[in-house]
Formats: C-alpha cells, sequence, structure tokens
C-alpha cells in the first residue's frame, strides 16, 4: 500500500495534491504521509501478537518532532544515539522507560544526563564503555538496567556501509567475551545486566541472517543462565529492509516468527528498533527540473534537490524510484537520462541513465523511499538551505519543519576581529 499516488493526473500524498504543496512550500521539500507510518507502525508492531515486546522506534531514521511524536502516540519506545535524540524522544513524550540508549561512543556526559532522566536501558557496546558507566551510574547513586551489545559475527547480506555484525565491524562486544565480561558487569557498582542486544545491519531483504544471529543469542543467553546469571530482557535491533526498487522484503509477521521459533518460550522480554522500515516508503523527496540539458551524447534533468538534501543515491549507490508529480501517459515514450542536482559534485546524481519520460524544466519529480535517512543526514554543503518537511494526514497538510533562511546560515559564523585586522 502506498498514500503516495496518481489522482486525476497528479500524484497526491493521501489526499493532498503535491502540485498544490510544492506551490504552497516551495521546492525542494520532504513529504511523509501519517497514515503510511501509522501502518508501518501497526504492522510492525501488530506482527508480535501474544509476545512481550516494545517496539523502540529507531529515532536516527528520521528524528522529527513531530514523526517520534507520531511512534510515540501508538505506544512506541525510542531507540536512541545520542544526547539529541534522547533530547528528542523526551520531548515527544516518549515515556523514559522506553528509551534505549544505543551506540558504540557514549560520553560520560551523555550517560549521566541519560541517568537522571532515567532512561530505560543502556545498550553496551565495549568494555571501556561498561566501567565509564558502572562509574557515573554509582557517582550519581542510580543503578543502570544494562544489556551487552552481542557482535555476533553474521553476515548481513547487504551494503557493506550498513552491514554491523560482522567480526571486525566496530559494533558490539565479541561473542566469546560475552560471559566473562557480563559475569563482571554482575559485579561492579551502579549496574544491572539484565540481558543482550544484536542488531546486524540495516536494510536486509532476507530473514536468515536474522536467524542466524537470533540464534547465536538464545545460545548465550542458555549459556548465561546456566552461568547463574540473570537474563530477562533480549534486544534484537533493527534492519528490516523496504522497497527501494523491486526488491521483496520479508513481511513482520514471517519475521516474528522466526523470532517466536527462537525466543518463545525463553522468558524475556523483548525490544525491537526498527527505522528504516517505520518511516522509509512513508516519505518521499519533492523536486523540480531547472534544466534539461544535453552533454557528451547524455541527457541530464538537473532538479534543485541535491545530495545534500538526500545522500543516500551517492554515499551508497543506492537506488531510489523517481516519478514525475505529473502523470505521464501510459504510452508516454521513455528514454536514459541522468538526474542530478546542482551541488559542485561529480557524484550529486540521484538517478544514472534512468528510463523517464519526457522532462522539461519546471517539473516536479518525486523521489520516493526517502522517509528514512533523508532529512536526518541533510547537510548546508554549497552553502544550501535545509529544506522543509511537511506531514499530511488525509486532507490535512503541515510543515513540521520549515526551510532555514540565510540569515540563520550564515549568521552563526563568528568573523574575529584579528581575522581582517591589517
Ligand atoms: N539499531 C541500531 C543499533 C542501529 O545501528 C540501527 C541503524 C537501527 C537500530 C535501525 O536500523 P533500521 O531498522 O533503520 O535498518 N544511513 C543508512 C542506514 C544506517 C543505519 C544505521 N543503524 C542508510 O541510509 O541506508
Amino acid at each position: 500500500m502506498s498514500s503516495f499516488e496518481y489522482r486525476g493526473g497528479a500524484l497526491h500524498a493521501e489526499d493532498v495534491s503535491l502540485t498544490n504543496l510544492a506551490e504552497k512550500v516551495g521546492t525542494p521539500f520532504y513529504c511523509y504521509s501519517a497514515e503510511m507510518l501509522r501502518k508501518a507502525y501497526t504492522d510492525f508492531a501488530g506482527a508480535f501478537a501474544g509476545l512481550d515486546v516494545t517496539v523502540c522506534y529507531a529515532v536516527k531514521a528520521n528524528s522529527n518532532q513531530a514523526v517520534i511524536a507520531l511512534f510515540a502516540a501508538l505506544g512506541a519506545g525510542a531507540d536512541v544515539v545520542s544526547e539529541g535524540e534522547l533530547r528528542r524522544a523526551l520531548a515527544a513524550g516518549v515515556p523514559a522507560d522506553k528509551i534505549v540508549f544505543s551506540g558504540v561512543g557514549k560520553t560520560r556526559d551523555e550517560m549521566d544526563m541519560a541517568l537522571r532522566a532515567d532512561c530505560g536501558q543502556f545498550n553496551i557496546e565495549s568494555e571501556p564503555e561498561l566501567a565509564a558507566l558502572s562509574e557515573v551510574a554509582a557517582s550519581l547513586g542510580k543503578s543502570a538496567t544494562i544489556v551487552l551489545r552481542v557482535n555476533p559475527d553474521v553476515d548481513a547480506d547487504t551494503h557493506h556501509k550498513i552491514s554491523t555484525g560482522r567480526a571486525g565491524d566496530k559494533f558490539g562486544i565479541e561473542l566469546d567475551r560475552i560471559r566473562e565480561v557480563y559475569a563482571a558487569a554482575a559485579k561492579m557498582p551502579g549496574l544491572n545486566p539484565s540481558g543482550l542486544a544484536v542488531h546486524i545491519g540495516s536494510q536486509l531483504t532476507r530473514l536468515d541472517p536474522f536467524r542466524d544471529a537470533f540464534e547465536r543469542i538464545a545460545a548465550l543467553v542458555r549459556e548465561l543462565r546456566a552461568d547463574g546469571l540473570h537474563v530477562d530482557r533480549l534486544d534484537l535491533g533493527g534492519g528490516l529492509g523496504i522497497v527501494y526498487r523491486d526488491e521483496v522484503p520479508p513481511v513482520p509477521t514471517d519475521y516474528a516468527e522466526i523470532v517466536r521459533d527462537v525466543f518463545g518460550d525463553m522468558d524475556v522480554a523483548l525490544t525491537f528498533e526498527p527505522g528504516r522500515r517505520l518511516t522509509g516508503e512513508a516519505g518521499i523527496l519533492v523536486t523540480r527540473v531547472i534544466y534539461v540539458k544535453e552533454s557528451g551524447g547524455r541527457k541530464f534533468a538537473v532538479v534543485d534537490a541535491a545530495m545534500n538534501d538526500l545522500i543516500r543515491p551517492t554515499l551508497y549507490e543506492a537506488w531510489h524510484d523517481i516519478d514525475p508529480v505529473a502523470q505521464p501517459a501510459d504510452d508516454a515514450a521513455r528514454m536514459p537520462l541522468d538526474i542530478v542536482g546542482p551541488v559542485c559534485e561529480t557524484g550529486d546524481v540521484f538517478a544514472v541513465q534512468r528510463d523517464m519520460p519526457p522532462l522539461a524544466a519546471g517539473d516536479l519529480l518525486a523521489v520516493r523511499s526517502a522517509g528514512a535517512y533523508g532529512a536526518v543526514m541533510a547537510s548546508t554543503y554549497n552553502s544550501r538551505l535545509l529544506i522543509p518537511e511537511t506531514m499530511v494526514n488525509g486532507s490535512q497538510e503541515a510543515v513540521i519543519r520549515p526551510r532555514t533562511d540565510y540569515d540563520t546560515l550564515i549568521g552563526q559564523d563568528v568573523v574575529p576581529g584579528w581575522v581582517t585586522a591589517q
């Protein structure tokens, strides 16, 4: 199901015409469908009915306050990886006890802030981090609920830059060190070791790497329990893929079936940290063609969005479907062209030799599946303004983050007097 469909010849977001929205907010802009966000959440969470499960939305995928608040209203917790994300989750109304603090490099200041906020769980990625949290928690007279993030040495079979669970990746603690570290943690002040965490990567389109990793975790739980250690929670991470092109990602119920199979009789509370799956397909990037040009025998559409707005194509060679907002005729001739941004980098490309119907300056395009790792990865490179984010809900529409302005962009810099003194 997509809420981005053609109606009366124009692409709509739910009941809102994207042509009209583009007139109002200007291009480029992000647009999220509240209906699709809600459906993605209820499909995911609903798949685990009957199990003790908390879905902690991975805020990094899309950290707009409206998006976090939408999930919070549906009962979601949050998975955060920085003080900024923690503050966002709290501000959006996520209860502190449903917040998981992940991340390979939490600083002592961040730990201090999270402990004072009574953050529900810390996912520990190394022995030095364990020692630091113990010290900070003990000094505050707090007991931090922790789980150890296991590096299970499983290849997630996804893009190498978003694979996290292979031996040698920077994440987690090696599987065969876990028993020792867990036992040590149980004796450290300020810590309440409660279980394990695993996250093997993102945009997984097959289930067997999950099963592999989960089975390793289950075996480890049995060993820890045999050692007399207390284990009552497992955090199984995120990673479930979405459709960018022609992938057939697993449905949540099949994913949940594996979880039931492996952990169903283990008497553990389960946490999941989905990000992309909840937001990716629920967002598009709308951009306008500035020029169409030909050079070196190739045809280019130069659009007003760029790699600073959506970096995935250039960073991961990621494919995003791109459709004209004005519905092309069924029999419109298609021809290959490159869709490129205005940034002064050869890599500022959204699509290479993509078959598109004829395009002209002024046409609007929708870059699909841009709701995850889109706006959050934006920068102001080339001194371009951060673009607006909008959300629609039926016929309602709202700007959930306005375009920044040049005074703010330039005004943040400080020119010391001695720079220009002769
Ligand atoms: N939990 C942890 C510990 C993570 O590191 C991540 C993602 C997630 C959960 C959420 O994973 P998801 O369900 O979204 O796959 N910028 C990249 C993706 C980076 C993912 C980083 N970690 C991209 O655009 O593809």
